[in-house]
């Protein structure tokens, strides 16, 4: 049995469930929502922003057993993947995975995902994966690129309908991490992308830009981008630039 803790407002679930891992003994899957998240964090110090009953924003506590960090990629496949699914059973239109793990429907972010690992001895111990979905949101300020459950589909969704089909999703593309289905995990992911194949814009860490083609992903996780010139480099998030 899942265990949530429902909260009504906190600064981030993330936050507050790696604090309470510290004191106690959390129960493997437990998951915990917030009606409101006043500081919600997104990746690379960014600041996620949700809607009071519009937006589904929720943490989720996983332990693994003996999983080396070489396998750190696999988490976010496996959630980039449970996410997706989730949201292709919802109806959303469109639904892909831009790297590393932002989800999208046509070239619009829908959700959010941040995982935070809890590593000894070069060996995942547990993670706290955070999740933000647009849900019924009918507008965003200063977000042009973001959209939400409503805005593609036309309809409304029950939030807590929606955290039981897209936790489950999750936890069972976890499951195979379990099973040490790593390399299966990493072609779907890649089979997924947002843009994959395609000629896009990007930026490198110098500011240069170049014309580029997503070709997959390195086992590191990293991007592996084609140039011009069709040589393929890998890039971490620091690295690159996605522009358009
Ligand atoms: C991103 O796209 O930058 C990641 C956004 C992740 C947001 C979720 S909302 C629930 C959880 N708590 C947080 O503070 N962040 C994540």
């Amino acid at each position: 049995m899942v265990k949530i803790i429902k909260l009504n407002a906190i600064d981030s679930t993330n936050t507050y469930l790696i604090n309470l891992g510290k004191n106690v003994k959390l129960l493997d899957e437990t998951i915990v929502t917030s009606e409101r998240q006043l500081k919600g964090r997104g990746q690379l110090g960014a600041v996620w922003q949700s809607q009071h009953q519009k937006s589904l924003t929720f943490s989720m506590f996983k332990r693994f057993n003996n999983l080396s960090v070489a396998q750190l990629p696999c988490i976010t496949f496996a959630v980039s993947i449970g996410v997706y699914h989730a949201l292709k059973k919802i109806m959303v239109p469109n639904v892909s995975i831009k790297w590393p793990n932002d989800i999208m429907s046509y070239s619009n972010k829908l959700a959010g995902i941040l995982i935070e690992n809890q590593i000894k001895q070069r060996k995942i111990v547990s993670s706290v994966i955070g999740i933000g979905i647009n849900i019924n949101e009918e507008k965003f300020e200063n977000l042009p690129q973001a959209t939400s459950i409503l805005l593609a589909t036309g309809r409304t969704q029950n939030l807590e309908e929606v955290l039981n089909v897209v936790s489950n999703s999750i936890l069972k593309e976890l499951d195979r991490i379990e099973k040490k289905d790593f390399q299966k995990l990493k072609l779907e992911y890649v089979e997924l992308l947002f843009r994959r194949d395609v000629v896009s814009v990007f930026e490198d860490a110098k500011g240069y830009r170049f014309n580029g083609k997503i070709k997959g992903v390195s086992e590191a996780g990293e991007l592996r981008v084609e140039n011009e010139n069709e040589i393929i480099k890998n890039y971490n998030l620091k690295e690159i630039k996605y522009l358009f």
